[in-house]
Order: structure tokens, then C-alpha cells, then sequence
């Protein structure tokens, strides 16, 4: 039992100590933040890029940072996963991305739009957002865990990474999809197998830009394609059980 000086001393002593810790670590926060927002980075560029996006109401379907309407995907970090050329091209028609599929709002941007759009979900990337989203996202988890079949055992239609990828946005197959890609000049894939060796088109689609720096095709593996889905589209395309020209599922 204290007594009543005693149980001054403990609430004056830890209200003191505590006091103290908190402001120590008030101003460590404080001391940190400046390294961690990116300020530094807001051109006119990147304001333009937030009044576009306040004034469409993205976030009335996006998150940003965790926060808005979780219809559609986060994109804090959506310059790094998805690339600046692919959302250059979603954005000026988003439905010829991902044809069939539920459909994000063509918005009618000009093209400095889209490049202050860009420019502004660039910057929100390089923000230090301690680890936000977490990585890496579930599906690819699952994907590379799944067993690759052999090429002739795979079955006729489309891998689903054509369509969540966007392969099938930007290249035709069998007279299907390749609407975004046309702006472009993406060939149909039909028959890629007549003009690059299996090997080579596994590179290609690795890492185009270390075969041609300037190529417009987006650089989607590891970000989007993981190495395993990455064999089963290659499969999919060498593979002699796969007549070609090859119809895609319809949504
Ligand atoms: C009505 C809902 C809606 C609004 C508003 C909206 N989007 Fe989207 N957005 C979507 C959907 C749905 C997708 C997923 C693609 C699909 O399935 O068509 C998407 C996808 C995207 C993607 C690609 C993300 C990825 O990882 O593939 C970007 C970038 C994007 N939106 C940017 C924007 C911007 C910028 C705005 C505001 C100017 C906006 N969106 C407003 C629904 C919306
Ligand atoms: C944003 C549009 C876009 C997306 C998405 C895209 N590509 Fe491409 N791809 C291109 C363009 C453009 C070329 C032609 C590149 C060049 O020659 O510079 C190309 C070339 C290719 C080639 C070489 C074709 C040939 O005949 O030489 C292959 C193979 C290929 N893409 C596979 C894929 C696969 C598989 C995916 C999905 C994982 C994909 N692409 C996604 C735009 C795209």
C-alpha cells in the first residue's frame, strides 16, 4: 500500500518520464517525415496530376494510400507494377485494355493529362509509405505454386494471364483483342512461333527493353507475369497441341 507521498512521487515521476518519451518521440517522427513524403518532387506536373484526379473523383473507385472505394485496384503503387507506357495506353482507352471485362471510365484525356495523371501516381509511388502495399500480391503467391504442365497437356484455351496481363489488349489473337495495341503496332501473336525461336520470344517478353530500349511493349515480368506464368504463356504459344490460329474464351 503507498502511502499518500508515495503516490505523489509515482504520479508526478511517471507522468514526467512519460511526457518526456512522448516528446522524444514526437519530434523523431517529425525529424523523419520531411525524408519520407517526397515533397521535394511536387512539379507542376504532379499538382496538375492531383486536380485531375481530384476533380474525376478516382477515389470514388480507387484506394490512394489505403484510402477512397475499394471497387476498383490500389494504386499507389500501380507506376512501379504496371509501368508508365501500359497506363498511357489504358488510360487513353481503358476498355481496349482489357476487352470484355468489367470496364474502367474513358475519361477522354488529353495527352498532357494523362501524362499529369501519370506524373502524380508516380510521385504518390515515391512516397515512403513504410512498406504500403504490401508485396507481393496474393495471386502471383498462388501462381507460383501451381505446377506447369507439359506444353501438349495444356489445354486449347487462352492462359488467363493473356487477359490479366493485357497481353490480349495490345496483341490479337485468331482476329480477337489487340485494339490498344493497334495504336501501337503490336503484331497479332498467332504466329510468333514462325519468327522468334522459343527462346527468344521468353526473352522478349522477359525484358523487352534490354532487346530493343525503345520498344513500346511494357516491361511485365516479374511485376505483372511471374516466371512460372511466364513459361505457361510461352507453352502456350509453342505448343503443338495448340492449333493456331487459337480462339480466346469468351468472357
Ligand atoms: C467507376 C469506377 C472508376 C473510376 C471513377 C476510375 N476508375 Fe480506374 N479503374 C476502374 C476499374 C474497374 C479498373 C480495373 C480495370 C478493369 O477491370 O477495367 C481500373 C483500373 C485503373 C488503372 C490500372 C490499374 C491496374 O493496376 O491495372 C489505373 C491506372 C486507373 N484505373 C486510373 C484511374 C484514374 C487516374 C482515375 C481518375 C481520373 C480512375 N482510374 C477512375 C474503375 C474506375
Ligand atoms: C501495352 C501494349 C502491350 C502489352 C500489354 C503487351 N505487349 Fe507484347 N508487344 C507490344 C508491342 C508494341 C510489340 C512490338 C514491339 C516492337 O517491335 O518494338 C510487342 C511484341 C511482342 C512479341 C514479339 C512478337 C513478334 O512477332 O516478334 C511477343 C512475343 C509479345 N509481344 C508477347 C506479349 C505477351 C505474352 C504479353 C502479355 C504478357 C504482351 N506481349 C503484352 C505491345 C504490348
Amino acid at each position: 500500500m503507498l502511502s499518500k507521498s508515495q503516490a505523489r512521487a509515482f504520479f508526478f515521476g511517471g507522468t514526467g518520464i512519460f511526457s518526456v518519451a512522448f516528446i522524444a518521440l514526437t519530434i523523431d517522427s517529425m525529424r523523419k517525415l520531411p525524408n519520407q513524403t517526397n515533397s521535394d518532387n511536387i512539379t507542376e506536373e504532379v499538382k496538375r496530376g492531383k486536380h485531375i484526379w481530384e476533380d474525376n473523383n478516382c477515389m470514388g473507385c480507387h484506394t490512394l494510400f489505403g484510402e477512397g472505394a475499394y471497387y476498383a485496384p490500389e494504386l499507389t503503387k500501380v507506376v512501379e507494377r504496371r509501368g508508365k507506357d501500359w497506363i498511357r495506353l489504358f488510360l487513353k482507352d481503358p476498355a481496349a485494355m482489357f476487352p470484355g471485362q468489367r470496364k474502367m471510365v474513358q475519361y477522354h484525356f488529353k495527352p498532357e493529362q494523362i501524362e499529369d495523371t501519370i506524373a502524380f501516381l508516380d510521385w504518390c509511388g515515391k512516397v515512403d509509405s513504410n512498406g504500403f502495399p504490401a508485396k507481393p500480391p496474393l495471386a502471383q503467391r498462388l501462381a507460383a505454386t501451381t505446377p506447369i504442365a507439359p506444353a501438349v497437356l495444356l489445354p486449347k484455351p487462352v492462359p488467363a494471364i493473356f487477359t490479366t496481363a493485357a497481353c490480349i489488349g495490345c496483341h490479337s489473337i485468331a482476329g480477337e483483342g489487340g485494339a490498344a495495341g493497334a495504336l501501337i503496332g503490336a503484331p497479332p501473336l498467332d504466329g510468333v512461333s514462325t519468327r522468334k525461336t522459343r527462346e527468344e520470344a521468353t526473352a522478349w517478353i522477359r525484358d523487352p527493353q534490354k532487346i530493343k530500349p525503345d520498344t513500346k511493349m511494357p516491361d511485365l515480368v516479374p511485376a505483372v507475369v511471374s516466371e512460372e506464368q511466364l513459361t505457361e504463356i510461352v507453352n502456350y504459344l509453342y505448343s503443338p497441341a495448340t492449333p493456331q490460329p487459337v480462339t480466346p474464351p469468351k468472357p
